[in-house]
């Protein structure tokens, strides 16, 4: 038995699906700990892409088990449209190879209308959200006023009196912002029929995960999103609002900190971003590139994300508050054309040199980052199967993230296939 946390490193996007569906070969049940549908996970198993959303990038091997964590936001009507889609693909999701925690929040539609009118009215100021209802059932959740699975598939008639209640709250105050009233009758008719079709995956997934590793079974859990849109450790306010540093995988699945043998830090060889915020590496020319070859868009909302250069301050920090035991470094083949590729191991700010990210994001925005220029290999590393095989200056470039992270690559991608990833 051995359970890992897979997280990403940087701004989410840094390729965990396809980290979690290669390690998922080697365990026995994969949790979904926290974030929602504002996720996007690719997968490309077999030539076939796919892209989770919610459901656990595990799915897609045969006899493994999913479990969707109590941490995680879900939107019933969008995780069944997430299971259609998969079925039309061949991949059938049931209660026997799903279960969702009964404790898990439920995401309604009055929080994807706050989630827009909230951004549409912080003008230029906006975090660029998915517009998924993220922030505002995290927000009710912590507020104590949220609806959990439990409420929706256990009692039925309590819940469809509270949802009239709040719905009735919402439209005075949407109304009172010349918004779109809701109809209540119609929200609570989805919403018990999707607890109809649901309600077998209703589970005590706490209870579920601890007989399992009694058994000797191992567990994988699969984060969402990055260590920089962690609503503690990222470049706050523009993160998400769930916890996506390791621990929200314990408190997102009731599993405790003693259980992880092991936590995985997933970066890209290079930055991305998708939304407003900092990004101290942003660099316009190597987005231009990555979107010419038709890359770098998002997953959830096909919006173009932002690119920049590697920035090892950012890595060095999740290292340390993920408590990384190896990292995974995918798209190494995205710089395959690099004359010199400068990675950025401090920051500058006010002439002082910061080498952990700082906490207010106007400081954020204000360093300078500070470059070392690499030498590029401009050679196809595609097809390479063994890490003695790669490029001595991509040795060279991973042996640096090493040293400047103090954590050890055991994995790097070299191309989006599950089998384009070199297992050192
Ligand atoms: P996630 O949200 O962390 O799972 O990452 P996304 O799926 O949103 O974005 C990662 C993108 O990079 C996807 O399009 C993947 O197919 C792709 N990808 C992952 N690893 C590699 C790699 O090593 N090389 C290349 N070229 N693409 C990769
Ligand atoms: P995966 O799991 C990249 C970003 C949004 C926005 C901010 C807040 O695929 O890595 P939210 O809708 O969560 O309130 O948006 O967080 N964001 C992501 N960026 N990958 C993700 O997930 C993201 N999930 C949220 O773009 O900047
Ligand atoms: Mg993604």
């Amino acid at each position: 038995m051995s359970n890992t946390i897979v997280i990403g490193a940087q701004w989410g996007d840094e390729g965990k699906g396809k980290i979690v569906d290669l390690l998922t070969e080697k365990t026995d049940i994969v949790v979904r700990p926290q974030g929602g549908n504002n996720a996007g996970h690719t997968v490309i198993s077999d030539g076939v892409e796919y892209i989770l959303h919610l459901i656990p990038s595990g799915i897609l091997w045969p006899g493994k088990q999913c479990v969707i964590g109590n941490g995680v936001v879900m939107d019933p009507i969008a995780l069944l449209g997430e299971i259609d889609g998969l079925a039309e693909k061949g991949i059938h999701v049931t209660p026997e190879n799903m279960m969702i925690s009964s404790r898990a929040h439920l995401v309604m539609p009055f929080h994807r209308e706050m989630d827009a009118y909230r951004e549409a009215c912080k003008g230029d100021g906006k975090i660029g959200t998915t517009k998924r209802g993220i922030g505002p059932t995290y927000g009710d959740k912590i507020d104590r006023i949220g609806f959990r699975l439990h409420d929706l598939v256990g009692d039925p008639v309590n819940f469809t009196e509270r949802l009239y209640s709040r719905i009735s709250d919402c439209n005075t105050l949407f109304e009172s912002v010349g918004m779109e009233k809701l109809d209540a009758e119609a929200i609570g008719r989805d919403l018990l029929a999707a607890a109809e079709r649901l309600a077998p995956y209703c589970a005590d997934t706490v209870g579920f995960l601890h007989a399992a590793m009694k058994e000797g079974k191992s567990l994988l859990f699969e984060g969402a999103q990055g260590t920089y849109l962690d609503i503690d450790q990222g470049t706050y306010p523009y993160v998400t609002s769930s916890n996506t540093t390791s621990g929200g995988a314990c408190t997102g699945s009731g599993v405790p900190p003693q259980k992880i043998d092991r936590v995985v830090g997933v970066t890209k060889a290079y930055t991305t971003r998708v939304g407003e915020g900092p990004f101290p590496t942003q660099n316009d020319t190597l987005a231009d590139r990555f979107h010419k070859m038709g890359r770098e868009f998002g997953a959830t909302t096909g919006r173009k994300r932002r690119c920049g250069w590697l920035d090892l301050v950012l890595v060095r920090y999740a290292a340390m508050v993920n408590g990384f035991d190896d990292l995974a470094i995918t798209i190494l083949d995205g710089l395959d054309d690099c004359e010199e590729i400068p990675v950025c191991t401090h920051y500058e700010l006010d002439g002082e040199k910061l080498l952990l990210p700082p906490a207010s994001a106007k400081d954020f925005e204000r360093v300078v980052p500070v470059y070392e220029n690499l030498p590029g290999w401009q050679s196809d590393t595609t097809a390479i199967e063994h890490y003695d095989d790669l490029p001595a200056n991509a040795q060279a470039y991973l042996a640096r993230i090493e040293k400047e992270t103090d954590t050890r690559v055991s994995m790097v991608g070299v191309g989006p296939s599950r089998d384009q990833t070199i297992i050192r």
